[in-house]
């Protein structure tokens, strides 16, 4: 594993071993065990959208494993003046051992990857957000035990959220549903690849999507670059709401994620979600354990 900019690149042996050692990590954090393996190791942070969880997790987490992080924001980097990202990379290639980079289109990720000479992490694109589904597998591991014979139901937008779960689930052999209005499914291909390589099923009914599902998963019905849609996507997803009804068809002891911010009163209820915020905030927990996993695996 070089670089870590989607799911669908890594093997279930590599997923696996990701959540191994962020358990191991979480593990040694929780018992004062201090690991610095990452000591002198400086990682980049380009964001050219905001950020809560991927931002702090990933600096502190340069910081307990001995390392240092720096945050690159769009508005100071030339890049958001027009430098070009291969002359970015290769400069950036210079000084870092790592970039984590959050933006809009998947190909900057991927032509950071492609220019630069050291490890790109995806800190989320529109069309993926893998070190959120990491944490996640991980959240469902550490409750339920293990992936096996588990069926994941995400209720919602096809975007980035709903491509990296639809891999993550599949690959790790869960079952996956998906229930969304027409005209804003996932990624098509990623879609032929879940129905060839596992159990997938999509439909309009949130009921039919979400029955006996072990764990229910939501998302905001407009992503950051989507603001202008939002009155419109308010309209679309009416409906595509995890609530109480939503619930009393999934299994009896589901779990409920979010990978936040979450708008009570559109994509989930505040009932349900403070009913599950255990998970939660356990889900945004373990983001520090996944990414420092990540960080360890890639630059070592
Ligand atoms: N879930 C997530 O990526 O949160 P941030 O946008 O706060 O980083
Ligand atoms: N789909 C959301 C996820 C935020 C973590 C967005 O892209 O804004």
């Amino acid at each position: 594993m070089k670089h870590l900019l989607k799911l669908g690149d890594l093997s279930r042996e590599e997923i696996l071993s990701i959540l191994n050692l962020a358990d191991q990590l979480k593990y040694e954090r929780n018992n004062g065990i201090r690991n610095e393996c990452l000591k002198g190791k400086k990682l980049g942070m380009i964001f050219q959208k905001s950020s809560t969880r991927t931002r702090v997790s990933f600096e502190v987490g340069m910081y307990e494993l001995g390392g240092y992080a720096l945050f690159l924001s769009n508005r100071d980097l030339q890049i958001g003046r027009g430098e070009p990202v291969e002359d970015t990379a290769r400069v950036l290639s210079r000084y870092l051992d790592g970039i984590m980079i959050r933006t809009f289109e998947q190909k900057e990720v991927e032509d950071l990857a492609k220019y630069g000479s050291i490890p790109i992490i995806n800190g989320l694109t529109d069309y993926c957000h893998p070190c959120q589904v990491l944490a996640d597998l991980m959240t469902i591991r550490e409750r339920k035990g293990s992936f096996k014979g588990l069926k994941m139901c995400f209720i919602g937008d096809g975007n980035n959220m709903a491509n990296s779960l639809m891999v993550g689930a599949i690959k790790t052999g869960m079952s996956f549903s998906i229930a969304c209005p027409k005209g804003y499914e996932p990624d098509a291909d990623l879609m032929a690849w879940a129905k060839e390589n596992g159990d997938f099923f999509m439909s309009e009914d949130v009921l039919e999507a979400a029955k006996d599902a072990d764990v229910i998963y939501t998302d905001v019905w407009a992503s950051m670059g989507q603001e202008e849609e939002k009155k419109l996507r308010e309209q679309a997803f009416a409906g595509y709401q995890v609530n109480a009804k939503v619930m009393s068809v999934a299994a009896k002891d589901a779990m409920v994620l979010h990978c936040l911010p979450a708008h009570r009163g559109e994509e989930i209820t505040a009932d349900v979600f403070e009913a599950h915020a255990e998970e939660i905030f356990d889900e945004a927990e373990n983001r520090l354990h996944a990414q420092k996993a990540v960080l360890c695996k890639l630059l070592k």
